[in-house]
């Protein structure tokens, strides 16, 4: 076809087997720890169909080579041992606090350098990256939604010599993609929107860069950090209706945002413009654990990017940054009706503001 594919297409279609009489429509699951020899892929922990399947669709949907991992972290830690001993690693003050967590041992055990910064200050970050081996950021960051200067930084980056990592769980290839926008490589939770459904663990890289794919399936081979081959067959299931979910959680997020903006329970309301994450700030602690036990659709859990709307407050995990404001609540907006979710939502506030 002379035309590239519209993404959304491109999520439907790629990774399938090709039109042939008898071929299924997808991939079956491969359930095999080892393979006949002579083949590509000889051993359970070197390759996996199902696992193609999935990265062929993913890295069609951002523009590199994929990955596939066992969940998230997995994919963040084999990121940073990459990292060579002593270099410096620059990072948003506010990144998913798992990822934070391993930095910080890592930084603990004198593996490496880090320096924190407010990635919406552009010009904090910029002159942060001069000495840096690898710019590492989050936009809009977990959970305190702040928006970086993407192409700003990742230049800066790059004056640097510094790899740059985006990660791009928050908003999926269909509404930002850093490799096209110069990053080297992005990193997925694909627990999260990718899935969709709050029922499988698994993450993903994809890299620019042919080299940087093969070193990273090279100390895949040896980690075993691979996912199993059930999960990346619901992935890519749960990436098949990615741009028809995302379509309404965002939806549903703008015109929550809208109506919470103004809420007299709340201090604050945080919506970076798309998507459909929202990060709220009640008063105290109190208030916003009050409002996440008052409601009956809103599940207070963690994780996020499933279609049901889930929502929790952040500091009640001791690992989350002091400077997470002890009262927000991260919401995951869903996609069910945004009446029974304003409903819902609206009732409790009233009892968590009164
Ligand atoms: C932005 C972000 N990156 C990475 C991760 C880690 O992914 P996983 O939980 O699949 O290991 C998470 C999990 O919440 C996340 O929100």
């Amino acid at each position: 076809m002379a035309d590239p594919l519209r993404p959304a297409t491109t999520a439907v279609h790629a990774g399938r087997p090709p039109h042939e009489p008898d071929q299924p429509l997808n991939v079956p699951i491969t359930m095999a720890s080892t393979y006949v020899a002579g083949g590509e892929l000889e051993y359970g922990r070197y390759g996996n169909r199902t696992w193609t399947a999935f990265e062929d669709a993913l890295g069609a949907l951002e523009g590199g080579r994929c990955l596939a991992y066992a969940s998230g972290m997995a994919a963040v830690t084999s990121l940073l041992d990459l990292v060579a001993l002593g270099d410096k690693v620059v990072v948003p003050r506010h990144s998913y606090n798992g990822t934070l967590v391993s930095l910080a041992d890592l930084e603990l055990r004198g593996r490496l350098t880090t320096t924190s910064v407010d990635i919406t200050n552009t010009a904090e970050v910029v002159a942060a990256c001069e000495d840096a081996a690898l710019v590492w950021f989050e936009s809009p960051t977990n959970p305190a939604l702040e928006v970086a200067d993407v192409p700003a930084i990742i230049a800066a980056g790059h004056d640097a010599g510094a790899r740059v990592v985006v990660d791009n769980t928050f908003m999926t290839p269909l509404l930002q993609r850093p490799l096209e926008l110069g990053a080297d490589v992005v990193l997925h939770s694909a627990t999260k929107y990718l899935s969709g459904h709050s029922d499988v663990q698994m993450g993903a890289i994809v890299t620019a860069d042919q080299e940087l794919h093969d070193v990273l399936k090279g100390r895949r081979d040896v980690q075993g950090n691979g996912p199993g081959p059930f999960e990346a067959w619901l992935a890519l299931r749960g990436l098949r209706t990615l741009h028809v979910r995302l379509e309404r959680a965002q939806s549903n997020a703008a015109e929550l945002a809208r109506r919470l903006a103004d809420h007299p329970a709340l201090v604050e309301t945080r919506y970076p413009g798309l998507g459909g994450m929202v990060a709220v700030v009640l008063p105290t602690a109190d208030a916003a654990d009050l409002l996440v036990r008052s409601t009956s659709l809103w599940v207070n859990a963690t994780s996020l990017g499933g279609v049901e709307s889930t929502f929790e407050r952040r500091r009640r995990w001791t690992s989350e940054p002091a400077t997470i404001p002890e009262g927000l609540v991260r919401l995951s907006v869903g996609i069910e009706d945004v009446e029974d979710l304003w409903a819902d939502l609206s009732q409790a506030l009233d009892l968590a503001g009164g």
